[in-house]
């Protein structure tokens, strides 16, 4: 197995979002760093930054040069990174998530796509823009499934309607579910969506003669939200769960 790049102390502060390379440089002087659960003092030690486990001022922190998460989005959440009525959902990050920069000159950690504020469920973000923009490519046709609550009973004939595709006002082609299932309840279906235009459910339920009342997002590719994930909370993305990510071969 190759041996991993080592890192120097300072710049891991500084890339984990630990404030600027001053600041980083100061926390470690004062003696506010621990590494793998001892106090380091010294600005260039190296380490493998990779899973490398750092307290900072009391913080634990296990680093990761990349950011990949999970979110349970709750309701009365802006997706947006400048939300305008409600709080955004950056807001339930940690600050060193916030304030992380991005490789190179790009945004540090941002969401992979937007829920609406009162949509729920499973929202992820990144700050590898290749990932974000592998995830968000439309010809990748990750699945999406939403669980869907609606005003009126659901219709075998709306179903028809979703899975044959319905035109959304001012689209020239229609939009279709790669999937849609109904149940458990009178009111309630899944519907696994390929694409993400913006509204896209409440829009296909409006075009059918429906409505949403309630929208989560309960799966991305085979990757579910983990029943133990409760609102509001986020976590790493395992290995495992970025395999569960991968497009299917054809
Ligand atoms: N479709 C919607 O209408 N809203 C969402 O938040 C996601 C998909």
């Amino acid at each position: 197995p190759s041996t991993p790049a080592l890192e120097r102390l300072d710049n891991i502060l500084y890339t984990q979002g630990f404030g600027t390379r001053r600041l980083c440089a100061g926390l470690i002087e004062r003696g506010l760093v621990q590494v793998q659960g001892r106090p380091c003092t010294d600005q260039a030690a190296l380490f493998p930054p990779e899973g490398l486990p750092i307290t900072v001022q009391g913080q634990p922190w296990q680093c990761h040069p990349r950011a990949y998460l999970m979110l349970n989005k709750p309701a009365g959440y802006e997706c947006s990174q400048r939300p305008s009525a409600w709080p955004g959902i950056y807001t339930l990050l940690p600050a060193p998530l916030r304030q992380r920069p991005g490789p190179g000159k790009t945004p540090g950690v941002q969401a992979i796509g937007r829920l609406d504020q009162d949509t729920t469920g499973l929202l992820l973000l990144s700050d590898d823009g290749a990932f974000i923009h592998r995830m968000n490519a439309p010809r990748q046709h990750i699945p999406k499934v939403y669980q869907v609550t609606c005003a009126d009973p659901v219709t075998p004939e709306q179903v028809q309607r979703l899975l044959d595709g319905v035109t959304l006002h001012d689209d020239l082609r229609p939009v279709r579910a790669a999937a849609c299932q109904p149940g458990p309840q009178a009111h309630t279906l899944a519907l696994t969506l390929t694409e993400g235009k913006y509204h896209q459910v409440k829009r296909m339920l409006a075009a059918v003669g429906n409505r949403v009342t309630a929208l989560h997002r309960s799966h991305i590719g085979r990757l579910p939200l983990p029943p133990d994930l409760a609102p509001g909370h986020w976590r790493w993305l395992t290995p495992q769960d970025l395999a569960q990510l991968q497009p299917l071969p054809a």
